[in-house]
C-alpha cells in the first residue's frame, strides 16, 4: 500500500462585496471560518497536513472586482498552494485582473495541469458568459485531449465546476454541463487511467460515478441547494451546513471525508 496523498476540496464561497448578504448569510465570514478550520487542522504542523487545496468555482456571486479582491484577502492565511476554478457565477476577465498569476491555456481558459505523487490534475473552465450552464467548447477539449494524450498513462484526476452527470434536482439539471457528451468523447480513450472527478456547482454532497468514471461534490462554504426532487421550477435553496472535503488518494484508493467545519457538536471516545 502507498502512502495516501491528503488534499482538500473546497466549493462555491459565491461572495459578494464586503458588507453585504446573500440569501440570509455573509459568505465571507463563512469563508474565513473555514480557512481558520483548515489552517488550524491541515497546516504543515497540524493533525492532518494537506498539499494543496482545489476550490472548484463560483468564487463570486457576481464576478466583481470587489470580491476577487476579497478572496484574495480570505485566502492568504492558507499555507497551501490554492487552485482555483471558475463557475457560472464567476467573471473570467475580473478574475485574472484580480489573480494575474493563475494559470491560464493559449486562449486565455483558466485551465492547467500539475503533477502529484498520485497522478496529474487537469483543471477545467467550464465558465460560459451569458448562461448558467457550463460549456466546453473545441477550444477546452483540445487543451485536454492534449494534456491526456501527453501524461502517457499516468493516473488523472480532473476538477471542473459542472458536472457531466444529472443529479434529478430539475433547476440544476436544467443549468448542466452542456457539452457532456463532447466530454466523454475527449474522455473515453482514457476512461481506465481516470481516478477522480471533483465538482462544485450542486452545493450538496453529490457523488457516484459517470460512465464509470467516479466523481464528487459537496456543499459550498455558504448557502446549498436543497434535496427536493418535487420542485419542478426553481433551483431548492437551504441552509444546510456549509462544508469542505478532505481527500486522502493513494495508488490504491481516493477516500473523500465531508467535513461541516462549523459543526459544534459533542466530541467523545466511542
Ligand atoms: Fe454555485
Amino acid at each position: 500500500m502507498t502512502e495516501p496523498l491528503s488534499f482538500l476540496h473546497l466549493t462555491d464561497p459565491h461572495l459578494v462585496p464586503p458588507g453585504q448578504r446573500l440569501y440570509g448569510l455573509d459568505p465571507a465570514e463563512r469563508l474565513r471560518a473555514a480557512v481558520a478550520d483548515i489552517v488550524a487542522r491541515h497546516g504543515p504542523d497540524g493533525p492532518a497536513p494537506a498539499a494543496f487545496a482545489l476550490l472548484t468555482g463560483d468564487l463570486a456571486h457576481h464576478g466583481s472586482a470587489e470580491s476577487y479582491a476579497l478572496l484574495r484577502e480570505i485566502l492568504a492565511p492558507l499555507p497551501m498552494p490554492v487552485h482555483l476554478l471558475l463557475g457560472n457565477h464567476d467573471d473570467r476577465a475580473a478574475f485574472r485582473a484580480a489573480f494575474p498569476r493563475v494559470p491560464a491555456d493559449r486562449h486565455g481558459f483558466v485551465q492547467s495541469a500539475f503533477a502529484t505523487p498520485v497522478g496529474r490534475f487537469l483543471l477545467l473552465d467550464t465558465h460560459e458568459p451569458g448562461t448558467a450552464a457550463g460549456a466546453l467548447c473545441a477550444r477546452r477539449l483540445a487543451w485536454l485531449a492534449e494534456r491526456l494524450a501527453e501524461a502517457n498513462d499516468a493516473p488523472v484526476f480532473l476538477a471542473l465546476h459542472h458536472p457531466p452527470a444529472r443529479s434529478g434536482i430539475a433547476g440544476m439539471d436544467r443549468i448542466p454541463l452542456r457539452d457532456a457528451e463532447a466530454l466523454w468523447e475527449v474522455l473515453a480513450p482514457h476512461r481506465a487511467r481516470i481516478r477522480h472527478m471533483f465538482h462544485g456547482h450542486l452545493h450538496r454532497p453529490f457523488a457516484g460515478s459517470w460512465r464509470g468514471i467516479p466523481f464528487s461534490s459537496l456543499r459550498g462554504t455558504s448557502h446549498q441547494v436543497a434535496l427536493d426532487l418535487a420542485e419542478r421550477t426553481k433551483v431548492p435553496g437551504s441552509h444546510e451546513p456549509p462544508a469542505y472535503a478532505l481527500v486522502r488518494a493513494s495508488a490504491e484508493e481516493v477516500a473523500v471525508h465531508m467535513h461541516d467545519f462549523l459543526d459544534a457538536t459533542a466530541r467523545f471516545h466511542l
